[in-house]
């Protein structure tokens, strides 16, 4: 009797627990939420903005944590194509999260990082 109920039991535990390890993954399988409007993503309008107001004063030309740029095009390039970028502000396993003071980003913001990431981040 005691297997009977077993394997049934496993299986409503494997259920609470299998979307719990999906969710980790959110942001790669469903970048935008409701409202968020990722229509016009580009680098002057929608990433330096993000980057001026969480990151450019530990991150800048003049104090740049860990050798990271991100208040300039050449600077951000770097870490978006090297995969530290994305790495950070989504707190990837092996990477520091970003910002490493306060809250992680809205994934509003994280999905248009992404998006411009998974173009080539192009100057634009
Ligand atoms: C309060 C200061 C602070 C803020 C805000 C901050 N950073 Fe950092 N960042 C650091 C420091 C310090 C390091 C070096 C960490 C280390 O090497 O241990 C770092 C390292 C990094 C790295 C390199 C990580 C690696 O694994 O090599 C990237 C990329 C980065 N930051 C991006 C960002 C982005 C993007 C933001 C905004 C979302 C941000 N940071 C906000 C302080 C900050």
């Amino acid at each position: 009797m005691k297997k009977l109920v077993a394997g049934p039991l496993l299986l409503i535990i494997a259920l609470f627990i299998i979307p719990g390890c999906y969710n980790d993954n959110e942001y790669d399988l469903y970048p935008f939420s409701a409202g968020c409007d990722s229509s016009s993503v580009t680098y002057a309008q929608t990433i330096a903005p993000i980057m001026e107001s969480s990151c450019n004063k530990c991150h800048s030309t003049i104090v740049a944590s860990g050798n990271v740029v991100t208040d300039s095009y050449d600077g951000l390039s770097i870490v978006a194509k090297n995969g530290k970028l994305w790495g950070g502000v989504n707190a990837e396993p092996g990477f520091v999260p970003m910002p490493n003071e306060g809250s992680k980003l809205s994934s509003c913001d994280l999905g248009k990082i992404k998006k411009w990431i998974n173009a080539g981040s192009p100057n634009n």
